[in-house]
């Protein structure tokens, strides 16, 4: 429940969780909702996995903390998973501790080796609040801005408008950021065709292409990585929420020439890389590695997308756990409805669609669950909207 010592910037659900496990998430007043809201996209193994907790007890019994002017064989190790994980080429990784820090480190590097002026962004698509993140993020200037400039000029190109995107990269541009599947807009899956043009294109005028996995990223989608899915290879990927399977944890991948020349001192952070974090990171890294893992991510995405377009649902978007369910109506009162009927789900800056994008380990059971729940929302939408 809210306090008054909290600063009130949250629009709370009017629910206070008290625990979880596995899919489920139980509230202080004893239901049992399945969570198909992830904490946002962050509990990627779900809650109290064995291996999370086990591990992070390990660890923190033996190395809580140290910098990162020592060595430190856990936070080694967690570079090494992660470059394994990404694609082929892109083997260097800078540890942050949040989305909005990869891709504020993401784009200073681009701006500090293109010495360019410009960034291209997607229409609807977000980054973080941090100052340069949050320039990008569409829409952000007129919402929650709130610094007195931008620190850079940033155009905007509407979704999968490849005439736009190629109009929009020039020689002044040092990057294009955008995210393969758009999370907060609703699950918005960019078209191949405008994730290769973008690529083709930024490629041709020397621009970094920045891949936004904050949200989409670490397997979510049915691939390590979503733009993977248009084949692209991009110079950076950005990623976080699901990284550390729900501790704090961002990273900035990038492929290996664009910065191995870099100079000492050129980022930095103090709590990036933390032993704790690194743990955690080749916790999930060799979870979503083991045989099937990911595969199983798709093949729950194809049934969520076969089975849940019933009741107030008139198209899904998305790709894997990362879905949009486009409504007939508000997602408001269809949020309500779900949550009345035992599933927390999510909404989007779309005001009709409901997000889901629930731990990376939920069962058929669980999207039946859903499935059976929105076919029992009201036809005419006379659902309590509590
Ligand atoms: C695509 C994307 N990028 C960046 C961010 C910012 O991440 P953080 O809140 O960890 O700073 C988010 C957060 O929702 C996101 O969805």
């Amino acid at each position: 429940m809210e306090t008054s010592y909290e600063f009130p910037v949250y629009a709370r659900l009017g629910m206070e969780i008290a625990e979880a496990a596995g899919a489920n998430v139980l509230t202080s007043d004893g239901r049992e909702l399945i969570d198909f809201y992830g904490g946002h996209a962050v509990a990627a193994l779900g809650y109290r996995h064995p291996r999370l907790v086990a591990r992070l007890e390990e660890q923190a019994r033996r190395l809580f903390f140290q910098t990162n002017l020592v060595e430190v064989e856990v936070r080694r190790k967690a570079h090494e998973d992660l470059a394994r994980f990404a694609p082929t080429g892109m083997d260097r990784v800078f540890m942050v501790n949040s989305g909005a820090e990869a891709n504020e480190n993401a784009l200073r590097l681009a701006f500090r080796d293109r010495e360019r002026t410009r960034v291209v962004a997607v229409e609807g698509g977000f980054h973080g609040r941090t100052s340069a993140a949050a320039a990008c993020s569409h829409g952000a200037l007129d919402k929650w801005y709130a610094f007195p400039a931008t620190p850079f000029d940033v155009t905007f190109v509407a979704v999968d408008d490849v005439k736009a995107m190629e109009a929009a990269i020039g020689d002044d541009v040092a990057a294009v950021i955008l995210e393969p599947v758009q999370g907060l807009a609703g699950a918005r899956d960019l078209d191949p065709d405008f994730l290769r043009a973008a690529r083709t294109v930024s490629e041709l005028h020397g621009a970094w292409l920045i891949a936004d996995e904050v949200q989409c990223g670490m397997g979510r989608t049915g691939r390590p990585f979503a733009i993977e899915h248009a084949g692209v290879v991009p110079d950076v990927i950005t990623t976080a929420k699901g990284l550390g399977g729900g501790f704090p944890v961002g990273a900035v991948i990038a492929r290996t020439e664009l910065v191995e020349e870099l100079p000492k001192g050129a980022l930095g952070t103090t709590f990036g890389g933390g032993p704790l974090a690194c743990a955690m990171v080749s916790e999930v890294v060799d979870t979503l590695c083991e045989v099937g893992f990911i595969d199983r991510v798709a093949e729950l995405g194809a049934a969520i997308r076969e089975t849940c377009c019933v009741g107030p649902v008139v198209a899904v978007q998305g790709e894997g756990l990362l879905s949009g369910l486009l409504c007939d109506r508000p997602a408001k009162t269809v949020l309500a409805a779900l949550r009345q009927r035992g599933i927390l789900a999510g909404g989007a800056t779309n005001p009709n669609v409901v997000r889901l994008m629930p731990p990376l380990i939920i069962e058929h059971v669980h999207i039946d669950a859903l499935r059976s729940a929105l076919l029992s929302i009201d036809p005419l939408g006379k659902d309590a909207t509590s």
